[in-house]
């Protein structure tokens, strides 16, 4: 039985072991992470890791993974880590037999880059826990598969783990992938930690295991959008202005939170965001993604409202916690006009959250000397959060929910007045989520969501032929504020310096700018004016994710709490053939409370990706739109009547005949007696 595998297999990964490689000191390390192994659970976490490995190996190999799982309460596997810096490296300079195998590669090193990765070592690209894949015997073994995968084939991916290379079609998916997804009884957190220290679940996020994350740039203009029309429908400010002269509070200068201040800066507000770790404020102000850095409360609150009052935007970061930056503001009587949080409250006890009184670096001690002591200083501060929330509240302050779950993890420390029933956290809470309020009516319900390219070239010149070329087409297709929105994100994207990484951008559209802008670009590949480009999107998206403290918070028949469209829209990307496509539990809102899937899809300039994109582009968007209108969301039943009429004798979507509501309750009554 010792070598049948060995034999059987002709990809694997080479028999000799890689050089343990140098860990730079500079980069960031994840903290110890939960998971309550029994012994027969460590033995078997062993165990598992070792089926990457020859036999030969095992003695030294088991060693090694010991105390990796001793020391990180997870086996990455680090002697498999190739020395040195990934990055997503121009797509000629990877081996591969189809160019999908070539373009895979290029978005698997990007998430990886040490410019883009939060904790690169880990292999998590953002979002705390979102893995690319659960270990570096995986990342060289789905590495050597994509090498190796033709245009007949395709390779099925399941929580990081390269199951295999299956035969199938030219026009079907070339990576079929799957994170996290478990059976409903045992679908939380508590089992979700020990799947993943035992090696057989991944927490891909969203665009983190589904290779499709692009830096904190695939967020910026997401914020961008939420701000902007939180001022419009809360402010009062007119749809052709923007926040000069108002100040927005958050935390959070991470992986994705990184973008509130960027976001903020051209919406033209004046913003503070506090942010516990200084080496996250170093990297987003080398970057130019905050303007201002300072450790004073008093310096901090200057710099913004000064700024405020003459109108200009900026953008600081407060080095401290949030909830400290919030009681001096209080204190000082400072009006705060917009305020939210994107600290990782999806994971608040992996470390997502940090307690007001602690460092950083006391928070990393702690999470691993005192997981129980942390974890109620984290529900101590949670609830002083909440409160200094509500005070602002009551003083005018729009506060929404930033997709983090912050006020499901305020509820789930016990409190109850923060739900909208006061009972549980079945109708939402008393603070909305930005997509029940801002971005499910204004963007999702018409289609609009974070639709996003790649030059695989890496070249500059591309991305800007591609951003001209979308600007001239928006501007051509300009009916509502939104496109006007996206004409003038994208006519400034080059100036704004939004690229961390390789070439990427990303585009509010709705179901035909998106084909429209798909079709213009494998057109400009088939020219030869471009290169390769590779298309996606955020998971985060109006068809893409089942969430019901996020996207699908706008839902408000029932079906929020179900997760079939989710599942749909990647089965019909399946069926319509983008080159891969993936379908994670938990992404930003953690296990257990969001299905969300994604998609890649590589432009050679063919005819074959003509037909793909005319049929999967709208399907992909207008699931989601389809989903809104039976949930009798206005808008998206004004955009489903205007398909159903442009895709007539093609496509047709079923509608929702709306009640009255009297009739309805007289119904009732009438049986009630
Ligand atoms: N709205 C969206 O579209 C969207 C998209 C992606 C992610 N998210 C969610 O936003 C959250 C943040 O994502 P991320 O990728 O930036 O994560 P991250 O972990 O990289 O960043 C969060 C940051 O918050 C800081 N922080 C934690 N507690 C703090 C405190 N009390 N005071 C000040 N700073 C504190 C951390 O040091 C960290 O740098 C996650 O929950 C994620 O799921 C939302």
């Amino acid at each position: 039985m010792i070598d049948l595998a060995n034999e059987a297999m002709t990809i694997k990964l080479d028999y000799d072991l890689p050089e343990y490689p140098k860990m730079d000191p500079q980069y960031r390390r994840a903290p110890r992470r939960e998971s309550h192994l029994t012994q027969a659970d460590k033995l078997l976490a062993i165990k598992n890791a070792l089926r990457y490995i020859h036999p030969d190996h095992h003695a030294q190999m088991a060693k090694e993974f010991a105390q990796e799982l001793e020391e990180h309460g997870r086996i990455y596997g680090y002697r498999f880590r190739p020395e040195g810096k990934l990055y997503g490296k121009p797509i000629d300079e990877y081996k591969g037999k189809c160019i999908e195998g070539k373009a895979i590669q290029v978005m698997i090193d990007n998430n990886l880059d040490f410019d883009v990765a939060l904790y690169p070592y880990e292999l998590v690209t953002y979002g705390e826990t979102g893995q690319v894949c659960q270990n570096w015997m995986q990342y060289r073994l789905i590495k050597k598969y994509l090498e190796e995968l033709t245009d007949e084939q395709t390779l099925v991916v399941m929580s990081g783990h390269p199951l295999g290379l299956f035969h199938s079609h030219k026009m079907a998916p070339r990576v079929i992938i799957s994170n996290g997804l478990m059976v409903g009884t045992f679908d939380d957190q508590e089992n979700f930690n020990r799947a993943a220290a035992l090696g057989v679940a991944n927490y891909g996020q969203m665009t983190a295991g589904g290779w499709m994350y692009i830096g904190p740039q695939g967020i910026v203009h997401g914020t961008f959008n939420t701000l902007l029309n939180a001022g419009r429908l809360k402010l009062g400010i007119p749809n052709d202005k923007d926040l000069a002269g108002k100040l927005f509070i958050s935390a959070g200068l991470g992986g994705m939170s990184g973008a509130q201040g960027k976001a903020a800066e051209i919406a033209g507000a004046a913003s503070i965001i506090a942010e516990v770790d200084d080496s996250r404020i170093e990297t987003r102000y080398t970057q130019g993604w905050v303007s201002h850095r300072t450790a004073s409360l008093e310096e901090a609150v200057k710099i913004a409202t000064d700024h405020q009052k003459e109108g200009k935007p900026c953008a600081v970061a407060y080095h401290g916690n949030i909830v400290d930056l919030l009681e001096y503001l209080y204190e000082k009587n400072v009006h705060v006009d917009l305020m939210s949080d994107q600290t990782s409250c999806h994971v608040p006890y992996d470390g997502g959250y940090c307690p007001q009184g602690l460092t950083f670096e006391q928070r990393t001690e702690m999470l691993d000397k005192d997981p129980e002591g942390f974890r109620k200083l984290v529900d101590k501060t949670l609830q002083h959060h909440y409160e200094m929330i509500c005070k602002f509240h009551e003083r005018g302050t729009y506060f929404f929910d930033y997709g983090n779950s912050f006020l499901k993890a305020v509820y789930d420390t016990g409190i109850k007045s923060i739900c909208k029933n006061g009972e549980n956290d079945l109708d939402g809470f008393i603070f909305p989520s930005y997509v029940e309020d801002i971005l499910g009516p204004c963007l999702f319900d018409f289609g609009y969501g974070p639709f996003r390219w790649c030059c695989l070239s890496r070249n500059p010149e591309d991305l800007h032929k591609t951003d001209m070329a979308a600007a001239e087409y928006i501007k051509a297709h300009n009916r509502r504020y939104q496109d006007y929105d996206n004409y003038v994100w994208v006519r400034d994207a080059e100036k704004n310096k939004l690229v961390v990484g390789t070439q990427c951008r990303i585009l509010y559209q709705d179901a035909m700018g998106r084909m429209n802008l798909a079709l213009k670009f494998n057109e400009m590949v088939r020219n030869g004016e471009i290169g390769p480009v590779i298309l996606g999107r955020d998971h985060h998206d109006t068809g893409g994710t089942d969430a019901p403290f996020r996207e699908t918070s706008n839902i408000k028949d029932g079906s929020n709490i179900m997760a079939e469209m989710a599942t749909q829209c990647y089965a019909g990307n399946a069926a319509r053939g983008m080159s891969y496509i993936a379908l994670h539990n938990g992404g930003g809102t953690g296990i257990g409370r969001a299905i969300n899937g994604g998609f890649g899809m590589v432009l050679d300039g063919s005819e074959r990706v003509d037909t793909i994109l005319k049929m999967a582009m709208p399907w992909d968007t207008m699931i989601g739109v389809s989903r809104r209108s039976w949930a009798r969301n206005e808008n998206a039943m004004t955009t489903v009547a205007e398909y159903n009429k442009m895709y007539a004798g093609q496509d047709h979507i079923t509608m929702p005949y709306l009640a009255d509501d009297q009739i309805v309750a007289d119904a009732l009554k009438s049986v009630e007696g």
